[in-house]
């Protein structure tokens, strides 16, 4: 199936995508991943976006539209994962359009609800594998052994520049006014599922197994 897991920073997106690949061989589009590799590249589009998404803004539809459409013909695996896109209704109309012109059709919306004071806790203690990018947390996600990637072995843990309060105060104000509004949006298309997002992470993983099993 393709999917799009829907909800504010520090929700569990990236986390429960990185977990939907390795279990069903899904295929995570994260946004931020993307625009976060561009900017480590130094290409022009990253330096352009580096300060935007360090003040905890969005960067333009144009640009993480067009980053999207270039994933969009290649391996799909058990499906796609929107992780942070669309992000905007502009974002999700030109999904529609991009989805229609390649044949696929999305499946289901997975809203991840949070509240907000869980989430300063949650992106500041949050640190990932610069050379895998699995995601862990100081204190609900620690790695086994001190600075060592669970998965890959890795000593180059990473802390993102818009993980501190500031930031995040500027990301969740821009999810209440521009991204938000995909709540009602694809509900009116009866695809929007809520999960309980604050539930541990392996109940998180059950609750969204449970509505993509369901057809
Ligand atoms: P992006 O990278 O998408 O960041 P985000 O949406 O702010 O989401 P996060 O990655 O912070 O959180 P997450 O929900 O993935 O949580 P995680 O699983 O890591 O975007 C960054 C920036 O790029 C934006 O601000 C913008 O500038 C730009 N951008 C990106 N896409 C864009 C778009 N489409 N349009 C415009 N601009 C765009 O979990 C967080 C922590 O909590 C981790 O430490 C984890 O271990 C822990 N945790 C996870 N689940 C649980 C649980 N169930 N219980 C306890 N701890 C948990
Ligand atoms: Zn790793």
């Amino acid at each position: 199936p393709n999917i799009i897991l829907l909800g504010p920073p520090g929700a569990g997106k990236g986390t429960q995508a990185k977990r939907l690949e390795e279990e069903r061989g899904m295929v995570q589009l994260s946004t931020g991943d993307m625009l976060r590799a561009a900017r480590s590249s130094g290409t022009e589009m990253g330096k352009k976006v580096a300060a935007v998404m360090d003040r905890g803004d969005l960067v333009t539809d144009e640009i993480v539209i067009g980053l999207i459409e270039e994933k969009l013909t290649g391996e799909s695996g058990g499906g796609f994962i929107f992780d942070g896109f669309p992000r905007t209704l502009g974002q999700a109309d030109a999904l529609g359009a991009l989805m229609d012109r390649v044949g696929k059709k999305l499946d289901a919306v997975i809203e991840m609800q949070v509240d907000d004071a869980a989430l300063v806790a949650r992106i500041t203690g949050r640190y990932t594998c610069g050379n895998c990018g699995a995601v862990y947390h100081d204190v609900t996600r620690p790695t086994k052994v001190k600075d060592t990637c669970d998965v890959c072995g890795s000593h180059d843990m990473k802390r993102r520049a818009d993980d501190n309060e500031e930031s995040l105060r500027q990301r969740l104000m821009e999810y209440y006014k521009k991204t938000s509004p995909l709540i009602g949006y694809y509900h009116a298309k009866g695809l929007l599922n809520g999960v309980d997002g604050l539930a541990p992470m392996d109940q998180v993983a059950a609750a969204i197994a449970k509505v993509l099993d369901k057809g």
